[in-house]
């Protein structure tokens, strides 16, 4: 996929990865960024970015759990030909007993919601002779941390709805990729370590860092990219010792950290 002239479309673009990935599409020459995010107003300082006379980012409101506001951005964002579905949300409490709302919150906005951005915007890549999907899910889709309550259980569906959907879109000519982040320098992240202080003590990456590692992995056409050193080190225990991994990531939420 050349991310050169692609015309794009990032949720959760105001802040954290999706803002930096937004910098990393301009600079790297694509045509346009539509920019969305629940509130426009936060887009502040991203509108009217990069070259040409109104520049090339284009706010768009969108909350992926509203029906009506993700059909809206498939008609106003009709020329998409890569997607990058960034938008996330964490809650932190164990599943037996945190309040149901909570985690309905969080599988509507990382599985629902994503499964109804890939079928607002699958025929309008393909309309656009095809191109790229991008969902950012997490190295916590490979293990059950009791602590993060349904994140884990949101991220892991959303690995799976990846993997179905690459195989249903390949002959359409769209391309789909899996992101998994391991901890990067965001306001998730810090709300992650209010709660729990030994995630913090591991090296994390930048929202720059982690954008450009996803930009590079885009352009090679990787179907999974680990963007960060975390995300490597979690890829490479998964192919000698899963049950490694599932420890790692449980041991996470402990302190003290190991690195
Ligand atoms: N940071 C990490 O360590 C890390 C690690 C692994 C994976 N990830 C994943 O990376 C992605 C970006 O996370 P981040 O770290 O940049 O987090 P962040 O700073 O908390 O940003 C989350 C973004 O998602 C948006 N969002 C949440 N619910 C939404 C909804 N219903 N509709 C539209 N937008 C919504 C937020 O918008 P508002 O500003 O309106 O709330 C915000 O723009 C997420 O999918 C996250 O799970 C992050």
């Amino acid at each position: 996929m050349r991310i050169q002239d692609a015309v794009v479309l990032v949720t959760g673009a105001n802040r954290g990865i999706g803002r930096a990935l937004v910098a990393g599409f301009l600079e790297r020459g694509a045509a346009r960024v539509h920019a969305a995010a629940r509130d426009p107003r936060t887009l502040e300082g991203l509108v009217g970015q990069g070259a040409g006379a109104a520049g090339r980012v284009v706010p768009l409101a969108l909350d992926i759990t509203d029906p009506a506001a993700v059909a809206a951005a498939a008609e106003a964002a009709s020329e998409v030909n890569l997607l990058v579905n960034n938008a996330g949300l964490h809650a932190m409490g164990h599943v037996l007993d945190m309040d149901l709302e909570s985690v309905e919150a969080v599988m509507r906005t990382n599985w629902l919601g994503t499964l109804r951005m890939l079928r607002a915007f699958a025929p309008v890549v393909e309309r656009n002779g095809g191109g790229a999907i991008v969902n950012v899910i997490s190295v916590g889709a490979f293990a059950g941390t009791p602590q993060l309550g349904p994140y884990p259980a949101s991220k892991a569906a959303l690995n799976m709805l990846t993997q179905a959907v690459r195989e249903d879109l390949a002959p359409r000519g769209i391309s789909v990729h899996a992101v998994f982040p391991g901890p990067v320098e965001t306001d998730m992240l810090r709300y992650a370590v209010e709660h729990l202080p030994g995630i913090g003590s591991y090296t994390a990456a930048t929202a720059d860092e982690a954008a450009a590692a996803i930009l590079d992995g885009i352009e090679a056409g990787a179907d999974e990219i680990f963007p960060d050193p975390f995300a490597e080190r979690v890829r490479d225990g998964l192919r000698t010792d899963p049950k490694g991994v599932e420890r790692l990531l449980i041991d996470v939420e402990k302190s003290p950290p190991r690195d």
